[in-house]
């Protein structure tokens, strides 16, 4: 038993900005995402990826400017954390249950959880509380609840970025299979160039509250690291990020 695949929603944004206050974080950002594609998002820290998320998936609105967005519509949006966020009184599969919204238990429920724990690679770990789960564990469970609804838009903001490097490689590569699976439109934020460029149809480099750069990764996947072509993405994403200064590209 797995997931139906969902399909994906499209993202538009003409000319959006967003401020708080007089503090403009955002402006004049242009961008057109097409259902089912994976975008991932990357900037230094305070740059405004967080608040760019938060206004594709409705979580907060455009100062001025056009976002479109189907998936809000139709409430179709959904968003995971860097961390996982779990009731720790209630069992796996009751977490993602939750993910259901109100009045939705009983055996459907039940059902359609057992689906995509099964999708995520937890099937049989319904019964076990968080307390008993590794953290990629605890972070499939929250990707798990994230989908059970069927978003056509997903949101990840650091998804991974607590987890440990071996940890992460997995998680990536399950994430990519999912997203696979499933076909909705992912947008994920990360720290991590590699990341970026392992994931994404696109990485979109955001500075200064502006997309600086919007680079499409044509390699075949799964992708394989450390190839010319993939360090050449990296490097030019690193570039744009660092400029010249070898100390900073180094940290990465
Ligand atoms: N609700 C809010 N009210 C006021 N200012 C906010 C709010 N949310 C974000 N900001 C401001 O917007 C700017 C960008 O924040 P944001 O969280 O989007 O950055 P980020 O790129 O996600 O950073 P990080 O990589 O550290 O997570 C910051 O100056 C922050 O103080
Ligand atoms: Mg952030």
């Amino acid at each position: 038993m797995s997931s139906q695949p969902t399909g994906g929603s499209r993202v538009s944004l003409k000319d959006v900005k967003k401020a708080f206050g007089s503090n403009v974080v955002l402006q004049g950002i242009d961008l057109e995402i097409p259902a089912g594609q994976f975008v991932s998002i990357v900037g230094k820290s305070g740059c405004g990826k967080s608040t760019l998320l938060r206004l594709m998936i409705g979580l907060d609105s455009v100062t001025s400017g056009v976002l479109d967005a189907p998936a809000l519509k139709e409430q179709a949006a959904r968003i995971v954390f860097q961390e996982p966020r779990l009731l720790p009184w209630a069992s796996v599969k009751d977490n993602v249950a939750v993910g259901l919204g109100e009045g939705q238990s009983g055996k459907a429920a039940d059902i359609q959880a057992a689906a995509i724990l099964d999708e995520v690679g937890l099937k049989g770990r319904e019964g076990l509380w968080p307390s008993q789960l590794s953290g990629g564990m605890r972070q499939r469970v929250a990707l798990a609840r994230a989908l059970v609804s069927q978003p056509t838009l997903l949101a990840l903001d650091e998804p991974l970025g607590a987890l440990d490097a071996l940890t992460r490689i997995d998680m990536q590569a399950l994430l990519e299979g999912v997203w696979q699976d499933l076909g909705f439109t992912a947008l994920m934020v990360t720290h991590d160039v590699g990341e970026a460029v392992a994931l994404g149809d696109r990485v979109i480099l955001i500075d200064h509250g502006q997309v600086v750069l919007d680079l499409t990764v044509d390699l075949p996947r799964p992708r394989k690291r450390g190839t010319p072509e993939f360090a050449a993405l990296e490097g030019q994403i690193l570039d744009k990020l660092f400029g010249d200064d070898p100390r900073a590209r180094e940290a990465h």
